[in-house]
């Protein structure tokens, strides 16, 4: 596709982000990048994505300010990265680097400052060469950036990679920022007999220090130890900027029922005729998903608790239905920020990604975590052991064992009771958390004044 940068003569200054291909990639890309246009509108940014990518995304609303250009997939299909994930994150190490630097050639307007995924370690030398400025981003937890860019200290002190499942109770306390984690809270990847992606992820973290920022999509006062064991490492700004989550779009909350097709209105309608804080919201991520088996479980655990619930389940969704009866609606899709901040909606089981758990601090929700893989065993560490605003449903629960309808239902029981005394704690933390996030985002918060400094850093630039 033709770059479509324009040469707007009052476009002062033009940012190249080029998101790593994977929906929790994309997403906090672009909700940066809708921040910064958004208090800087004269920001032209360019957004390169791959084929694949510019489908999903290419057609949905987008600021003035932000415009698309792609460069080929890395691989045929995306069959090809649920199944093989070494493969499709080798392909992207391998297989971008040329055709984003043709296609920098290409573009209208000179390119002042690249915004890179950290996953694209590549791109810190695209922007090396051409000397111009890079800001490398971190999707996930701070905490996670520093267990792999410290992975050297696990291994130095024993921790074997391969190890670490069967010695998932130990607690390692050297890890900078991190006073104390249990083996089995550090990132799922680590865990793996098949060490590749392992390799291939640590493979990364050498060029960071050879980029001019580190962005994080945390937020300050979440994890604050880490980022300032993180401001010590490097000699450039380290900023936060979370939640990165459409919570702008909130604002036109009104128009939202209006434009929403009858489907969506559906599950809408049907949340506000439910009474405050009763219904259970269920969501177990995107494309990892979960075995059939266990997806079983959780209707019959759904059903067998008597509570109300939302559950987003795809391409499942008739069959779950009609297996969990009719107290809770099971939906293909759903808008997962405005479900979560209506007030109908009490507690959240949750796969513990990044973005979702975000979006349940943002709304105030309890929740109970339920990682799958990836980042989610050390996002459920801080949801229940460091932010006390959840439960662990896999506590006790042997690798590889389905968890049973009995244990499921008594947790969502427990969870929607709302005189529980243990629930009542989570959701003060909850609440408290919520509140520390809208201050990060306000004027003079932690969020929004590193914003600010990257974007007069940016406009510094041009
Ligand atoms: C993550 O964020 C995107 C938008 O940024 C949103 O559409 C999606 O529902 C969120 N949740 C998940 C689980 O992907
Ligand atoms: C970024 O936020 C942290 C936490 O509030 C703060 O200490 C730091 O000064 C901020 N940096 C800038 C450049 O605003």
């Amino acid at each position: 596709m033709a770059p479509a940068a324009r040469t707007d003569p009052i476009m002062t200054c033009h940012v190249v982000a080029v998101p790593y291909p994977g929906r929790g990639h994309v997403n906090p890309m672009m909700n940066l990048c809708k921040l910064l246009t958004n208090s800087k509108p004269d920001l032209l940014i360019t957004v390169v994505v791959t084929e694949e990518w510019l489908g999903i995304i290419g057609s949905e609303e987008k600021p003035p300010g932000i415009c698309f250009a792609s460069i080929p997939n890395v691989l045929p299909s995306e069959l090809v990265r649920a199944s093989d994930m070494p493969t499709f994150v080798g392909a992207t190490q391998t297989k971008m680097e040329e055709p984003f630097e043709l296609l920098l050639d290409r573009l209208d307007a000179p390119v002042n400052f690249i915004i890179a995924d950290t996953f694209l370690y590549w791109a810190v030398e695209v922007g090396k060469r051409r000397n111009i400025p890079v800001a490398s981003l971190w999707p996930m937890p701070a905490s996670v950036f520093s267990v792999f860019y410290h992975f050297d200290l696990l291994e130095r002190n024993g921790h074997h990679p391969f190890e670490l499942s069967e010695r998932g109770e130990e607690r390692v306390e050297y890890i900078p920022g991190i006073p104390s984690i249990r083996l089995a809270d550090t990132p799922s990847l680590a865990h793996m007999k098949d060490q590749r992606l392992l390799r291939l992820v640590r493979r990364i973290f050498p060029n960071v220090s050879k980029a001019q920022y580190l962005l994080i999509s945390s937020i300050f006062e979440l994890e604050p130890q880490v980022i300032e064991a993180l401001k010590q490492e490097f000699s450039f700004p380290v900023h936060t900027f979370g939640p990165a989550i459409p919570y702008f779009n909130l604002r036109k909350a009104t128009s939202f029922l209006t434009s929403q097709n009858d489907h969506d209105h559906h599950y809408f309608e049907w949340l506000n005729s439910q009474p405050p804080c009763s219904v259970l919201y269920v969501s177990l991520g995107s494309f990892l998903s979960v075995s059939s088996a266990q997806m079983d479980e959780f209707a019959d655990g759904l059903r067998e608790s008597g509570v109300r619930f939302l559950w987003v389940a795809r391409g499942e969704a008739t069959r779950l239905q009609e297996r969990c009866g009719d107290v809770g609606r099971v939906v293909p899709w759903c808008e997962q920020l405005k479900v979560l901040c209506h007030s109908s909606v009490g507690g959240f089981w949750t796969h513990c990604g990044w973005n979702s758990t975000m979006e349940a601090i943002f709304a105030g929700v309890p929740v109970i975590a339920f990682p799958l893989t990836m980042d989610q065993t050390t996002i459920r560490k801080h949801v229940v052991e460091d932010w006390k605003m959840g439960w662990d449903a896999k506590k006790g629960l042997e690798a590889g064992n389905l968890l049973r309808s009995a244990r499921i239902a008594e947790l969502v029981k427990k969870l929607m009771d709302l005189e529980c005394v243990e629930r009542k704690e989570i959701a003060a933390r909850a609440k408290e958390l919520q509140k520390v996030t809208l201050q990060a985002v306000s004027e003079g918060g932690s969020s929004k004044a590193n914003l600010t400094s990257f974007l007069d850093d940016i406009a510094s630039f041009s």
